[in-house]
């Protein structure tokens, strides 16, 4: 059955990365949660995509060159709706804290460095396969690998090819994420054949979507998380 995790929470009618969003997500019956991490300069773990809080927020600056108590008193919400005005950027424990045990996790590393501090933040939690730490960077998915094999991980890519699925079941992890555009079900069947799931992302629109769920893959994050799981329902595949 096809993984519906909403990305960023169901981050087309609430604002990406909050705990309005990622209740919507659920509430919506999506079976999983897709958000990134990163540090404030005081080395508090954040939900939050781009490097700086300008679009996302009422403040300006860098992540990494803003300490926790003023990141902590942003206002995330009211730039996508009135309505959501007073909602906070999560951090990853108070994330783990609402959401962990009761969906699956899918955890962005964005900001390289950030690494140990998330392993270090799972170790209370026991969550099995419901859990999987992922990241475009090379670099950080191998440093999970190395602090904690047990744990489930997957490379973010823009390219899938037979090269890169390769290079992902030599590292020794368990799921693939191509870029919605490069899928095919040629390459989902080789990936699965290597023994790796295939996890999409960057569903655009809904054209792109029904590619997706055609291709055999086994999970994808979407932003519109309500449409897929209704697209799924009609075509008997839920
Ligand atoms: O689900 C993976 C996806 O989130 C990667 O892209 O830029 O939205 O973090 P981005
Ligand atoms: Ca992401």
């Amino acid at each position: 059955m096809l993984q519906v995790i909403g990305h960023r929470g169901a981050s087309s009618y609430a604002p990406e990365n909050t705990f309005p969003s990622f209740d919507l997500a659920l509430e919506m019956g999506a079976d999983g949660l897709e958000t990134d991490i990163q540090a404030t300069q005081d080395g508090v773990l954040v939900l939050i995509h781009d490097r700086r809080v300008d679009r996302t927020t009422n403040g300006s600056g860098a992540v990494n060159e803003s300490t926790w108590a003023d990141l902590g008193a942003l206002d995330a919400g009211a730039w996508f709706a009135p309505r959501f005005a007073g909602t906070r950027i999560p951090t990853l424990e108070a994330f783990l804290a609402r959401y962990a045990g009761r969906t699956g996790l899918a955890l962005e590393i964005k900001a390289p460095g950030v690494e140990a501090g998330v392993v270090d933040a799972l170790r209370r939690y026991d969550l099995g396969t419901s859990l999987t730490l992922t990241s475009f960077n090379w670099e950080s998915v191998i440093a999970v690998r190395e602090l904690a094999p047990v744990l489930r991980v997957s490379w973010l890519t823009r390219t899938f090819d037979p090269e890169a699925i390769e290079r992902v079941r030599a590292a020794g992890m368990v799921q693939i994420c191509p870029k919605a555009t490069e899928i095919t079900p040629e390459l989902v069947d080789l990936a699965h054949r290597e023994g790796l799931e295939v996890r999409a992302w960057g569903l655009a629109d809904e054209a792109l979507m029904v590619r997706v769920v055609e291709s055999g893959a086994d999970g994808t994050s979407i932003n519109f998380p309500d449409v897929l799981l209704g697209y799924l329902r009609e075509h008997g595949l839920r």
